[in-house]
């Protein structure tokens, strides 16, 4: 068997290597600086860390936006050089299996494989797997049965919400919203009610800490922004309350969304669905109380897990290394363009 094989998950924050030779998972923040316009200067976590923080002459990208490749040549140098120099791995001649929305176009679906098989990897072969099926999988549920899986991966860009069956995807819904936006919302509530201007780093760390799908929590966290009035760098306590209001709107849309899919779900499979219980994931997922929330919007049992981030590309070391699942992922060999 072949153990020169990787699995990506290419996310908008993160992306999330499965190194078949090791067995290891690797996360690094999806994010590229760049200098003199076209010359990477840094990538990954070191890229990260300069966001915000940089000078005009580094500028500092994120290759995937909203589940999308919004910049195929930086992503594909930063994917090669991290495999090939920070892993050491051997990538020429590798397979690769790659997760991919289920909610986007063909096209975008395609610049997914090419990033892959058009390039100085000179791959083995490059396999397409949708997320939700990959995130199933990786949450050990046996996907191939004909029983119904709702899953929720609400990640940085995209909340996607799928319904599962017999190895394929049901109904499943893209929400272009995620964490992103929940540090936005804090971002314009701090602005509007406390004449506060914080950056995003700031807004994501009060999310983690701070944030929560109910009322109630009652820790606070001191941070430091400009006031708006002053112009000054100021330091100002704020509550898990006042993050609680400033999301509980785009918490509330996203419930919204998980309830009309399961208004469309065939009876048969909402049986299953409530037998077995919504199963929760990717990073945003552990909004605390974020699964208590859903279950008192839907009357269903929440299912979250363990290092949510990393369920889909978890399911894509199952999938390529298990037989029952060969039929799940697919090439798009035949659609590319020559
Ligand atoms: N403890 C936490 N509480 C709340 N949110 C968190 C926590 N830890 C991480 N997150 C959020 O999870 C998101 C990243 O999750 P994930 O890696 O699943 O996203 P992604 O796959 O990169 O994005 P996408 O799926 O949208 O393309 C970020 O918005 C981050 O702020
Ligand atoms: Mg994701």
């Amino acid at each position: 068997m072949n153990n020169n094989v990787y699995g990506i998950d290419l996310g908008t924050c993160n992306f999330k290597v499965f190194c078949k030779s090791n067995g290891k998972i690797l996360k690094e923040k999806n994010t590229i600086a760049i200098i003199n316009k076209n010359e990477i200067y840094a990538y990954g976590d070191d890229a990260y860390a300069m966001y915000e923080k940089a000078p005009e002459a580094i500028q500092v990208v994120f290759p995937v936006v909203c589940g999308v490749i919004a910049d195929f040549n930086f992503l594909q140098q930063m994917i090669y050089d991290y495999l090939e120099n920070k892993l050491k791995g051997k990538v020429k001649g590798a397979e690769f299996i790659v997760a991919v929305p289920t909610d986007i176009t063909d096209v975008e679906k395609r610049a997914f494989f090419e990033l892959f098989y058009k390039s100085k990897f000179k791959p083995k072969n490059v396999l397409l797997c949708e997320k939700p099926i990959a995130d199933a999988v990786g949450l050990g549920l046996d996907v191939n049965q004909p029983t119904g899986i709702m899953v929720v991966n609400m990640g940085a860009d995209i909340t996607e919400i799928s319904v599962i069956s017999l190895g394929g995807l049901v109904l499943s819904d893209l929400l272009h919203f995620g964490g992103n936006r929940l540090d936005e919302s804090i971002i314009s509530h701090l602005r509007k009610e406390y004449n506060l201007i914080i950056g995003q780093k700031t807004a994501k760390a009060m999310k983690e800490n701070l944030g929560s799908g109910l009322p109630g929590r009652t820790e606070t966290m001191v941070v430091v922004g400009r006031d708006v009035v002053s112009g000054l760098p100021v330091e100002k306590e704020i509550s898990a309350d006042v993050v609680y209001e400033a999301t509980r709107a785009n918490m509330e849309s996203i419930c919204t969304s998980i309830k009309m899919i399961l208004e469309k779900t065939p009876p048969e499979l909402a049986k299953d669905i409530i037998h077995s219980g919504i199963y929760i994931t990717g990073g945003g997922s552990q909004i605390d109380n974020l699964d208590k929330l859903f279950e008192e919007i839907t009357n269903i049992k929440v299912n979250s897990c363990d290092k949510p981030e990393e369920s889909a590309v978890r399911g894509l070391v199952k999938i390529v290394s298990d037989p029952k699942y060969k039929r799940l992922p697919f090439s798009m060999k035949n659609s590319i363009l020559k």
